[in-house]
């Protein structure tokens, strides 16, 4: 049997683009079902019946968005299915947003048509880029008012130095919106009724200069398609399609999530150019997803917010070979094998316990803290996937307890935190206040009030001397007189790797300057 294809792929976006609303839109016309609420209506036998459900309801968790899985049927009568992982839309975000798209072949970048780049998408592609992670961009809500979307294509080539190339066209915005053309197809998709709605009917055209146009656009409407077409079409480069997957070239659609224009395109092109499970980075060899065996790496931990249970589910991407359920598999962390018995897997129509996975495939797999964030996983125990990288921190803070004697808890509840992508915990060589490392605002608060409802702590946050760390690597003599000079900026990492602790950027540049056989890397792969 040849391998089931899949497009696994995240949407990036700044808060309020419309991802929610878009990923909503894919899995309606997707046929998955359980965000449109037909599931929880009729479901309670099936959540009765199903194991996953009860894994939810006896924890719970909800890890119903983290994954979504939908299906789209082809010509040839096989079937796509699309694995869509969430990237939580906070306007700060943690490591797991980062390591999200760790676990993705592909990604969506929704910029809405008023804004253009904003910064938490630039921050996410720059991400992405990392990786050559291929990004097809959707403007979004041409429904409103926007800007230019001339403009808008030159903002994304300038701003993240891509090859843009317009896959379709907005005949107009906001209240002269008259519809979406799409060069490929010639086809014209056109708002009806009260509600402006795409109602799922399209005209076909010969081309741009079809006669017929004129018939289904205004006048205005016409001319400035046939302007604009002309010159997006002239102006930008043309399709390639190894450009795209290279992550050089973003084809780029216009559309309007909540009016349901350009979703059905999205998924087409998704289908058509998004690259199937590539290859990925390991040790001692990138692994093919044609690769026999099974072996795949963890990109999330997501705890159990009941304070009674410490279960957590391991989130796995499967990188190659088939798993089946109840296999072994061997954690590079412990280097124990441990057999899946309850895998959680994300299906279309409902999630179910699975029997069977694939490449591109993501596995929920319920444990009690053995799997952590960066394991590879493999039938062999002979692969470690390298880049899921730890950020340098852009906040620090020193924590403090109000009750001196729940150290330990602290310590504990710090590992486990650390260990799920929350926050990143130093411990400095001098002194006994250990730091906490964030790169948004929000983790801070999450650190607070989840330290007091699941471990019982109550600590503070108070200001460090610190602005940023670096992981040292280089020579041990090297690191050790580097170490002895600056040991009030010195801590270990929750693996016990040496950190510096710098009062600024300049700080880190004159350090690096000074001591060339030190690298000081604001990235550390597990
Ligand atoms: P996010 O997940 O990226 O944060 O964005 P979300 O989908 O929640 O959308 C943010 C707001 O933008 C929502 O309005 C949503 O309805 C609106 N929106 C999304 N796509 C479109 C579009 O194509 N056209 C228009 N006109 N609006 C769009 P809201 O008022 O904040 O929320 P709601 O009360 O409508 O849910």
């Amino acid at each position: 049997m040849t391998t089931p294809e899949r497009r696994t792929f995240a949407i990036i976006s700044h808060p309020d683009a419309g991802k929610t609303t878009l990923t909503e839109k894919l899995l309606l016309a997707g046929g998955a079902i359980h965000l449109a609420g037909e599931v929880k209506a009729r479901g309670a036998n099936r959540r009765a019946r199903s194991d996953w459900m009860k894994i939810e309801q006896q924890r719970g968790i909800s890890v119903t968005s983290s994954v979504m899985t939908f299906e789209r049927p082809q010509a040839d009568g096989s079937i796509i299915t699309f694995n869509l992982l969430d990237t939580p839309g906070h306007e700060d975000f943690s490591e797991d947003t980062y390591r999200t798209l760790t676990a993705v072949d592909s990604a969506v970048m929704v910029i809405d048509a008023a804004k253009g780049i904003e910064p938490q998408t630039l921050k996410l592609f720059e991400v992405c880029r990392l990786r050559s992670v291929p990004i097809i961009t959707f403007v979004n809500k041409v429904d409103r008012e926007g800007r230019n979307p001339f403009e808008l294509l030159d903002e994304v080539a300038d701003k993240l130095a891509l090859d843009v190339c317009p896959m379709s066209w907005p005949v107009g915005m906001g209240g002269e919106f008259e519809g979406i053309y799409d060069f490929a197809t010639n086809r014209l998709f056109q708002p009806h009724g009260p509600s402006r709605e795409f109602d799922d009917s399209f005209q076909q055209f010969a081309g741009l200069d079809d006669p017929k146009l004129a018939a289904a656009l205004s006048a205005h409407g016409l001319a400035k398609l046939r302007d604009e077409a002309e010159l997006a079409q002239g102006g930008y480069a043309s399709f390639d399609l190894n450009a795209y997957r290279h992550g050089d070239l973003t084809p780029v659609y216009f559309g309007s999530a909540l009016k349901r224009f350009g979703v059905g395109e999205l998924i087409e092109a998704l289908a058509r150019y998004a690259p199937p499970p590539r290859p990925q980075p390991a040790e001692p060899a990138p692994v093919e997803p044609e690769r026999g065996d099974v072996t795949g790496f963890i990109f999330k931990v997501q705890a159990n917010m009941d304070p009674q249970h410490r279960d957590r589910i391991a989130f796995m991407r499967l990188c190659s070979g088939r798993f089946k359920r109840g296999m072994k598999l061997t954690p590079s962390g412990t280097g124990k094998p441990m057999a899946v018995h309850s895998p959680i897997l994300f299906f279309a129509q409902d999630r179910e316990i699975a029997d069977e996975a694939f490449p591109g495939d993501i596995i929920g797999i319920p444990n009690h803290g053995t799997l952590r964030v960066g394991d590879s996983l493999s039938e062999k125990a002979d692969v470690r996937f390298t880049g899921l990288p730890n950020f340098a921190p852009e906040i620090l803070r020193r924590i403090a307890l109000k009750d001196p004697t729940k150290t330990k808890q602290l310590r504990k509840a710090l590992d486990d935190l650390s260990e799920e992508g929350v926050i990143q915990v130093f411990y400095p060589e001098i002194g006994s206040q250990w730091i906490i490392g964030v790169v948004g605002q929000l983790q801070l608060e999450v650190l607070i009030s989840r330290l007091e409802a699941e471990y019982k702590v109550e600590a503070v946050l108070e200001p460090a001397p610190f602005d940023t760390a670096r992981w040292l690597s280089g020579e041990a003599r090297k690191l050790d007189d580097f170490s002895g000079i600056n040991r009030s900026n010195m801590a270990k990492d929750r693996d016990g790797n040496p950190v510096f602790l710098a009062r600024s950027a300049w700080d880190v540049g004159y350090q690096s300057e000074r001591n060339p056989d030190i690298a000081f890397s604001a990235t550390k792969e597990r």
